[in-house]
This record gives C-alpha cells, structure tokens and sequence, in this order.
C-alpha cells in the first residue's frame, strides 16, 4: 500500500504536466473535436457516428461475454460435462445480419461525406481560389485570380467556398486547419496536385499545421487562416497590391535590397517565391508562424527572427544573419550578417509594413 502511495505521488505532477500540456496548445484551438465550419462538422460527425458503433459493439460484447464467463463457470463439486451444442441457427443469423448493419450505419455515410468533402469548386466562380505550395518550413499562399502572394496568413472571405489547390515546393508536407476541416497532403514534383475545399461561416483566426513529418522544424510549420467578411477581404486585397516603398534610409535599403530581396518579394517586387512574400508582414500576426507578435512587438519579433532564424526554426532555408551567427551557411563569418544599424532599420521597416483591411 505504502509502495503504490509512493508511486502515485510521483507520477500524479507528470499526469498534471501532460493534462496542462495538452490542454493548453496554443491559443487558437488545434482540436477537431470542436468545429467551426461545415467540413470539420462533417468529419466530426463521422468520428462520432465510427466512435458511437465501436462503443456499442465493445459493450454489448463485453456485457455478454462476462455474463457467460459469470453465468455457466464452473461450479464447486460438479463434474458433468455440459451438453454439447452443435450450431444455432437463430444466433448464427444474428451475428451475422447485425454486423451487415452496422457496417451499412457507418459505411453509408462515411462514402456519402467523403465523396461530398471532395467536390472541386475550382470552376465555381462563386468559390475563391488559392494554390497553396508548402515549403521547408513555411506555406505560400496565391490567390490566382487576384495576381496576389502572401505566406503565413491566409487570408479568406467569410461565407464563401475556398478552393484550394494544393503542393509542395519541396518534401510532401500536409496541410490542415483542425477546427475547420482537412488534412490534405501536398506532394513535390510530378504534377500531383491535390485539390481540398473548406467553408469559414465565422470570422476569426484559426491555426493551422503540417501534419506531415518534414523535417527537424516540422512542428514549428504553423500557419494561421484568418476568416473576414467579403468588405474587409476586398480591401485585404486591394492592399496587397498597393505599391510598396523601400526603406527611406539609404544603408538599409542597400542591405535589404542585397541581402532580403534576393530571396523575399515585397509588394511588386516579385523576386521568385524562394522565401515568404513580406508584403504586409508587419500586420500579421505571427513572425516565422510561430512568433506571437502580441507577446513581443512585431518589431522585435522581426529582429529576432532576422538574426536567428536557425535558432528559432532549425533547419529553415533563411541563414542566421546577425552578427553572432551560430548556425547556417553564414556560421562563424560575418560575410551574410547584417551591422546592428541595418539589423534594427530592417526589422522597424518591415514591422511597418501594415496592410489596412
Ligand atoms: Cu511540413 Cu511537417
């Protein structure tokens, strides 16, 4: 009794740990098990009807089997042997036509949702567009129709049919929104497109993650999905494609234009899509996906970022590029680091970088 006390005392702050650990993820809610939109209802609807039958089935077996075991067990002082039975028809047809149901119950449905959640919308021009590309550790969105870039934030109308189109820059990742529905992978090369669509009935901000294992950061690729009414997205987009100035003071231009536009696009610069389009970086919410920018400024998330992008996210293709390189291909010069003053000056331009909408 002693010994068991003592075993539970120690486990009872790791039971503790793990229920808080689990149950505080994040701060948007990354669980399917409370779905804000018609896709995530309709899996969640199917996982409880599967759940509901396994449950039914478990039960009523066990129910049985223990009264058996209870019921025709072997008693004190008898040694008959107990009469022989040889087939039954009437159970023989029971436990044959009330799986043929159940498996109809579950089977009619599931076919009936997964068939409907992959309906292609893409020629519905009530639907909006997006080819999402996934990347080593970060997700580009385009908005075809609208000759539009963004990374991180996906932006959408609420009410509306979102088609997506999805693949992958690099490794196969997987693309998934917990509380509004997915997941989908998004496989590299060979023209495997996979097509998804999803409904936002609510404005709000949902996370969303790769649900793929992709490499050593795969659990830092979060993104968010951001779900506003059709008069704020209309302005989102106007914004997106609003001429963008360079930073005002010269060094840092030069070294934003050498050494971040290389990789990164801002506004009409369309410098490829190597890295996430910073067109509006400073209004989102996060930096590098995973940075809050209500914990920190934007600002200081940036600078952050910036110079420490191996550290925060390991194995990211963007270098280390402050002055205390530890990691990447710039580790141990100072040949792709950026001085203190252009550091600071980059890290306040692009946290002004705000789009209104
Ligand atoms: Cu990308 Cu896991």
């Amino acid at each position: 009794m002693m010994n068991r006390w003592r075993v539970l005392k120690r486990l009872l702050p790791l039971v503790a740990g793990m229920a808080l650990l689990l149950s505080a993820c994040g701060r948007e809610d990354l669980s399917t098990l409370s779905p804000k939109g018609p896709v995530a209802q309709k899996q969640f609807d199917l996982m409880t009807l599967s759940i509901s039958i396994m449950a039914l089935v478990v039960v009523v077996v066990f129910a049985i089997c223990i009264y058996v075991l209870i019921r025709f067990r072997r008693r004190k002082g008898d040694n008959t042997v107990p009469k022989q039975v040889e087939g039954n028809h009437t159970l023989e047809i029971i436990w044959t036509v009330v799986p043929i149901i159940l498996l109809l119950i579950l089977g009619v449905p599931t076919i009936n949702t997964v068939f409907g959640l992959s309906k292609d919308y893409s020629k519905d021009p009530e639907a909006v567009q997006v080819t999402v590309t996934s990347h080593q550790y970060w997700w580009e969105f385009e908005y075809p129709e609208y000759g539009i870039k963004t990374a991180q934030e996906l932006i959408v109308p609420t009410g509306r049919k979102i088609q997506f189109k999805l693949a992958s820059g690099d490794v196969t990742h997987a693309f998934w929104i917990p509380s509004i529905g997915g997941k989908i992978d998004t496989n590299a090369g060979l023209g495997t497109t996979n097509k998804l669509y999803l409904e936002f009935p609510n404005e709000g901000v949902f996370r969303g993650k790769c649900a793929e294992l992709c490499g050593p950061s795969h659990a830092l690729m979060d993104f968010k999905a951001k779900a506003v009414n059709q008069a704020s997205f209309d302005r989102w987009v106007a914004a997106m494609k609003t001429p963008v100035s360079m930073p005002a003071d010269e060094n840092v231009k030069a070294a934003f234009e050498s050494k971040c536009l290389t990789c990164h696009a801002i506004g009409e610069t369309n410098a490829g899509s190597a890295a996430p389009n910073l067109t509006g970086v400073g209004s989102r919410l996060t930096v590098g996906g995973i940075l809050y920018n209500d914990e920190k400024s934007a600002e200081e998330n940036l600078k952050d970022w910036i110079a420490h992008a191996q550290t925060i996210k390991p194995g990211n293709q963007m270098p280390d590029v402050g002055t205390d390189v530890k990691y990447g291909p710039g580790k141990g010069t100072t040949a792709t680091g950026l001085t203190e003053e252009e550091l600071d000056g980059i890290a306040k331009y692009l946290a002004g970088q705000k789009l209104e909408y």
